[in-house]
Formats: structure tokens, sequence, C-alpha cells
């Protein structure tokens, strides 16, 4: 068991998170950053101060340190509004953003005034990082997962083992639960990779689909398989549309996880991971999803796959999306 797992932003995901490292015993101690809510300057000076004294971190973890006693649990819950909470962390698991929400007159944010909101948010949380467990292993989920992992390396230059995105393992999973339901077999029973980039061209790799260890073309016909791959694509939006509050929430928390106890339990376990590539696949200083064997030193090998022409064709176009995002990560952060 390590002793601290930090997690930084206390929203949908990061709550589940905390709970889950909880029920699974997974640390000593956990820790739970957000600034939230944060004072509007334009509310009455009482009001501020009101705003001042809550805080969604520290009231999540007295909520969940209150269940201890129910659930049969010793583990140590530290919240904070600043980034004190992760001091000393072994790990960090980062959710930090902001969604795109419509403001008070109604509008909404464009993508890329989003995503200079949330370069800013990743900025503070670099330097959360730096000042409070310089030395933890880093798990990006927050989206837009490609730019973020990008900007926190950049700042953080850590060894190129010690961060990683959570994309894969929730893109797989999608895809896997996709195929078990028409195939109608247990989820268990069905492996699969999504590699590339987290957005509209990942690439479902139906060459690395088995069930129980059998190609799933002998499961499933070339036109259900298309259908399942485009779904798997859009699946992220398909749960936004459908929840009509926000994005899937338990789904990346417990891709997260995933990636967090092959790291923890040194398992050495095989997981499509948003990881740095140094000339694997043919790209250099870039961040995209392929299998990597997580173990206890984070990223222990990146494994190359034999894609077939179509999926090495799939991948450069992904290459060529993530290029484009982290090109606008550098001239947004230029400024
Ligand atoms: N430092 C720490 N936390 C922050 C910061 C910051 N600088 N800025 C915002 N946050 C917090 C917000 O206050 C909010 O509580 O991050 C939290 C994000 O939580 P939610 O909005 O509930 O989002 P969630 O559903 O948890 O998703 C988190 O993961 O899958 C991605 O697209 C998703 O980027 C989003 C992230």
């Amino acid at each position: 068991m390590v002793n601290k797992i930090g997690i930084i932003g206390g929203g949908y995901i990061g709550g589940v998170l905390v709970h889950e490292i909880v029920n699974r015993r997974l640390a000593r101690e956990v820790g739970l950053c957000d600034p939230a809510p944060i004072p509007n300057p334009n509310d009455p000076p009482d009001r501020q101060a009101v705003t001042a004294k809550q805080s969604v971190a520290i009231g999540k973890c007295l909520d969940i340190a209150e269940g201890l006693p129910t659930v049969g649990r010793d583990i140590r819950l530290v919240g904070s509004k600043d980034y004190s909470a992760l001091r000393g962390a072994d790990l960090v698991i980062n959710t930090a953003g902001v969604p795109r929400k419509a403001r008070p007159d109604g509008t909404y944010p464009t993508r890329e005034e989003l995503l200079a909101i949330n370069l800013k948010v990743t900025k503070q949380v670099a330097a959360g990082i730096q000042e409070q467990c310089p030395n933890a292993i880093i798990v990006s989920i927050a989206n837009p997962l490609d730019a973020i992992v990008y900007l926190l390396n950049k700042l953080l230059k850590p060894p190129k083992n010690r961060i990683m995105g959570m994309a894969g393992q929730l893109d797989s999973g999608r895809y896997r639960y996709f195929v078990a339901e028409a195939a109608n077999v247990s989820t268990e029973n069905v492996t699969a990779m999504v590699l590339g980039g987290h957005g509209d061209d990942m690439v479902p790799v139906r060459s690395a689909c088995q069930v129980a260890g059998i190609p799933v073309t002998k499961f499933l016909d070339a036109e259900t398989l298309t259908k399942i791959e485009t779904r798997t694509r859009k699946a992220g939006g398909e749960v936004v549309g459908l929840l009509g509050f926000g994005s899937a929430f338990v789904s990346p928390a417990w891709a997260a996880l995933e990636m967090a106890e092959a790291i923890l339990f040194d398992k050495r376990k095989i997981i499509p991971v948003c990881a740095y590539l140094d000339g694997e696949y043919g790209v250099k200083g870039l961040f995209m999803g392929v299998p990597c064997i997580l173990g206890r030193n984070g990223i222990e090998k990146i494994i190359e796959l034999d894609l077939t022409d179509g999926e090495k064709a799939a991948f450069a176009k992904s290459v060529q999306s993530v290029r484009k995002t982290c090109d606008e990560v550098e001239q947004m952060t230029a400024k």
C-alpha cells in the first residue's frame, strides 16, 4: 500500500476517485484539493465571506471520513482549497478543469477560449505538484487530455515514465463493452486496444480485439464492427448528450484507478496509456495512446504493435491532430 494518493479537482470524477480509493484500501492517506467554490467579486462582501469559508474538497473528505466507521476503513482524508492537501503524495491524479457550460449571458465559450482557461488551470496544477509532491507519478484525466498532459510535461519535465494520460483504458473499455453487448458474451472475455489521441480520430485496433483469445471477427461481421468503432469514437459525447449536466465520471475514474493499481501493486499490466513517445511508432516528442506495461516505476515499457496498413494510416492521422493541438498549446502558452 502506498502512503498517499493526491487527487486534483474534487468534482464528479475526483469524488468517485476518493471513495473508490477508500473502498479499495489503496493508500494510507488521500489528499483532495479544489479551489471551489471561488468567491464571485460581484457578490456583496458578506456573501463572498461565506463562499470563502466553503470548500468542496474539505466537505467531500469530511463526508467520506464520517462514513469510515460504517464501512470499516482506516484512512486519513485531507481536503484543501489550495494545493497543500497534495503534500508528500506518491501518485497524483489530475481531474482539474472547467467544463464547457453556458455563461450567465447564455453564450458558450469557444473551443479556444475553453482551452485557454484549462491551460491556465493546468499551469496552477503544475505549480501545485511542483511545490507539494515533485516526485509523484502523475496520471492526468482532465480534458482536452492530449493538450493538458503535454503542458504538464512541458512545465514539470518529469522522467518520461512518471507522467501519463488516462484515455485508452476508458476508450478501450467502451469498445469492449459494445463488443460484449453485440456478441452477447461476458465483458470479461473481450480484450481490445484503442490507441492514438483522445479525440474523434482515436484508433480502435480491430486486429488486437479478441473474445476469449479468439479474433473478434469470428463473432461479429465487419459492418457491426465498423458501427461499434464509430460509436466508440463518439462515446464520450453520447454520455454528455444523455446526462445533460456534464461528462462521464464513473468509467473515467475506474479507468484511472486501473492504471493506478497497476502502478501501486507493481502489476506490470499492459494497458493503453497516453505516453510520451520518443521515437516509438515513428513519433517523437508527443503524448499518444499506446500499449504500455505499467508497474512500480510508472511506464515500464512501451509496446509497439504490428498494425495493419489501415490502422497505421489512422494512427498517423491521429498523430497529426494531436500535433496540431500541441502546437496550439505552444502558441497559447508563449503569449
Ligand atoms: N485546481 C484544482 N482544481 C480545479 C482548478 C484548479 N486550478 N480549477 C478547477 N478545478 C476543479 C473544479 O472546481 C471542479 O470541481 O476541477 C473540478 C472538475 O470537476 P468537474 O467539473 O465535476 O468535472 P469532472 O466530471 O470531474 O471531470 C474532470 O476530467 O474527463 C475529464 O472532461 C473532464 O476535464 C474534465 C475532467
